[in-house]
């Protein structure tokens, strides 16, 4: 294997709160360890407009309590033609980049993979996703901001809900995981949680009217995943109207306020440890590999398992959130 003097870095997908300090990791550790790195901008759109800026460690002084990402992000349909990744891999070239740190989700981990494997480029992915739907680690950077931000809006729409004594939906993010709804109605002491993972078990919605959840209490939140399983906020809304005309129900879509915001300790000391583990995961050889932890252990996963296993959820957590809802 060819020695690797440079490293190019890119954050791509949905950005994240907690990239900024994976990218400075990843940076810092690499200028430690003798490596250039060049900063791309605009993910792989980036590297294939030649969006492209050699990053010493002053680049990355003063971001690490930032939300977002200084490389901006975006998602590039145009890395996913071969043309697309020819012009990728020749515009690398030109900048004399041995090996690629990709921070992002599945999307990106998925370009990553396709690109490593057409022209043998090593490639580290940092799972940089609110959506903590990555299989092989725990947690993804951003995951713990994003559900501080649900349990913080959810404690105030609970002072209305209390008021009015209505029924609410309150969508949250996740694509097709329901990480952040179910966490993130514990979190919030949330009646319940509609989630993708057991929609097609059991109607949770009648589930939910015949246990009588209302009973005892004069108003009740429920967190949806978004999803076109789940039905969304709206359409559970719509539901209630048609099938539960009893119940006075609103709907609240958190949307992008839950990718933005200061990163919390926790994503700031996950995203500090693996952009420092991906650095080493290139040392020692690694390629197409992912960065993740496992009961707090960095680990390695390999790409393509990271993005074709499904990550489950966690059945107590599940059963937790049904008996603290009576
Ligand atoms: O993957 C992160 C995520 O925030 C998902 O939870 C959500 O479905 C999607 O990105 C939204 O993407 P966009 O910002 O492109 O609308």
């Amino acid at each position: 294997m060819a020695k690797i003097k440079t490293i190019g870095l890119l954050t791509s997908g949905g950005d994240a709160p907690g990239m900024n300090a994976a990218i400075r990791a990843v940076t810092r550790s690499a200028i430690f360890s003798g490596f250039k790195v060049k900063g791309i901008y605009r993910g792989y759109r980036g590297l294939i407009t030649d969006e492209i800026v050699e990053f010493k460690t002053q680049n990355v002084s003063n971001i690490v309590q930032h939300g977002g990402t200084i490389l901006k992000t975006a998602r590039c349909k145009e890395f996913t033609t071969k043309e697309g990744r020819q012009q990728a891999y020749d515009v690398m070239r030109k900048h004399d980049i041995d090996a690629l740190v990709v921070i992002g989700g599945d999307g990106s981990l998925c370009g990553a993979r396709e690109f490593a494997s057409e022209f043998d480029v090593p490639v580290v992915g940092v799972p940089g996703t609110i959506d903590n739907d990555l299989y092989g680690t725990d947690h993804t950077i951003g995951y713990d901001t994003a559900l501080n931000t649900i349990m913080w809006c959810v404690d105030r729409i609970r002072d209305t809900a209390n008021s009015h004594e209505r029924l609410f939906f309150i969508e949250v993010m996740g694509h097709n995981a329901g990480f952040l709804a179910l966490n993130g109605a514990i979190a919030s002491g949330a009646e319940a949680a509609i989630i993708p993972e057991i929609s097609t078990e059991v109607d949770q919605l009648a589930e939910l009217i015949q246990n009588g959840f209302r009973k005892s209490k004069n108003s009740s939140i429920v967190l949806v995943a978004e999803s076109p399983i789940t039905g969304g906020a709206m359409g559970l809304a719509e539901r209630v109207r048609n099938e539960y005309p009893q119940y006075d129900v609103r709907v609240t879509i958190l949307g992008h306020l839950q990718r933005g915001g200061s990163p919390t300790a926790q994503d700031r000391i996950l995203a500090s440890r693996m952009g420092a583990a991906a650095v080493d995961a290139l040392l020692e050889g690694q390629r197409n590999v992912m960065i993740g932890d496992n009961y707090d252990e960095i680990v390695y996963v390999p790409i393509t398992k990271a993005i074709h296993k499904n990550k489950t959820i966690d059945r107590d957590l599940v059963e937790t959130l049904r008996r603290l809802s009576i």
